[in-house]
């Protein structure tokens, strides 16, 4: 068997770092304004970077905190809003380390089916009527696992229904700016910001490792969690969020985000055409942008210890099951025939290849 091939962890390949800028933009950060950048303090993120961000989404700077990713956001808002056996309701699939996240510090978390123009609102309603959640969380964009995008219609939806019953909504955009054909949907937050909190990171957009993340959300709320932090890391990471405003100063984002595009577009044609020619039997999700094709194979597929077959012919796939939270009607859940494909970590041989082994081990 030739080389092994990874469709496991969505992450951006090494050619994806625009190295030799970020270190120009360290270097002038650390220099420019040391004093602030090496010392502690700035609990809601670094001021530079917190203005540009509040610019782009037409907010106050009170409504934005800079931390050290957005996970680690999701879970100190996890923190403040949920209490013991609370209800959180995601998507499903939805993304496993947010479930984790939310079920660590104490919710009872509840998938609620994903179609193709995302989350089931009828599904949604249903169970809010049957209680009220904490929060409910999703990826509207390009989805994580499974590629989908919240239609219009149901982004209109799902706001009214948070005013009407009174819950928030985080939607969780790192993939946004990452779309290969159509057009940009309002957010949520467009419609009406007061139900919304909303989450992003340059993860995608520059490098994981940085550790920037970012969520807007009203000042109150903000201000919350910006004191959680500070009890939980003191300070954040001032240097590489110093770093990202001087990226940003410098205009570099969108050329950076348009050499990302024609990075990733020849995968995500190879993982959609691949897919399309290799399982037509499963039903497919082919998102408009973001790292992941997903599929959901028929049942009467053979996914009895699928990734262990899978390893056997040199191909890692991650354990569909780790994306599903609780079913919100009994019913047991797909995990076994749902498949995550990422695509921007390979290349198109690879992953020509990659999915030829899925198919042969089926
Ligand atoms: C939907 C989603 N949210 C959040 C994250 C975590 O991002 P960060 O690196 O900003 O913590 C990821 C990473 O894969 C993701 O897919």
């Amino acid at each position: 068997m030739s080389d092994r091939i990874v469709f496991t962890r969505g992450v951006p390949p090494p050619e994806a770092f625009p190295t030799d800028e970020l270190g120009e933009c360290f270097d002038a950060a650390i220099r420019n304004d040391t004093n602030v950048v090496l010392q502690y303090g700035q609990q809601p993120g670094y001021a530079p970077l917190r203005e540009e961000l509040a610019k782009e989404y037409g907010v106050s700077e009170t409504e934005i905190l800079v931390g050290n990713g957005s996970l680690q956001l999701q879970d100190l808002v996890s923190a403040h809003l949920v209490g013991p056996g609370m209800a959180v309701y995601t998507e499903q699939p939805s993304y496993d380390r947010a479930i984790t996240t939310f079920r660590r510090r104490g919710a009872r978390v509840t998938g609620i089916p994903l179609e193709d123009d995302g989350i089931s609102v009828e599904r949604l309603e249903a169970a809010v009527e049957r209680e009220v959640p904490a929060f409910v969380y999703l990826v509207p964009d390009f989805q994580n696992p499974a590629g989908a995008t919240l239609s219009l219609e149901k982004r209109q939806r799902i706001v009214e229904l948070a005013n009407r019953y009174g819950f928030r909504v985080i939607e969780d955009i790192p993939y946004r700016k990452l779309r290969y054909r159509g057009e940009d949907l309002p957010l949520l937050r467009d419609i009406d910001p007061s139900p919304v909190i909303t989450m992003s990171s340059f993860s995608k957009l520059l490098s994981p490792g940085i550790r920037v993340g970012f969520m807007i959300a009203p000042a109150d709320l903000v201000s919350a969690v910006t004191r959680l932090g500070e009890d939980t890391y003191l300070s954040p990471v001032l240097p590489t969020q110093a770093a990202v405003a001087e990226y940003l100063r410098r205009d570099w984002l969108t050329p950076n985000i348009e050499r990302l595009k024609d990075l990733y577009r020849p995968r995500w044609e190879t993982m959609t055409e691949a897919v399309r020619r290799e399982l037509p039997d499963a039903h497919a999700f082919i998102p408009d942008g973001g790292f992941f094709v997903s599929i959901m194979l028929p049942e009467d597929a053979n996914t009895e210890n699928l990734i262990g077959r899978a390893k056997d012919v040199d191909l890692v796939l991650t354990p569909g099951a780790a994306f599903f939270a609780d079913p919100d009607d009994g019913e047991s859940v797909p995990g076994d025939r749902f498949v995550r494909l990422p695509f921007c970590a390979v290349t198109p041989e690879q992953i020509d290849e990659g999915v030829r082994r899925l198919t042969s081990v089926l």
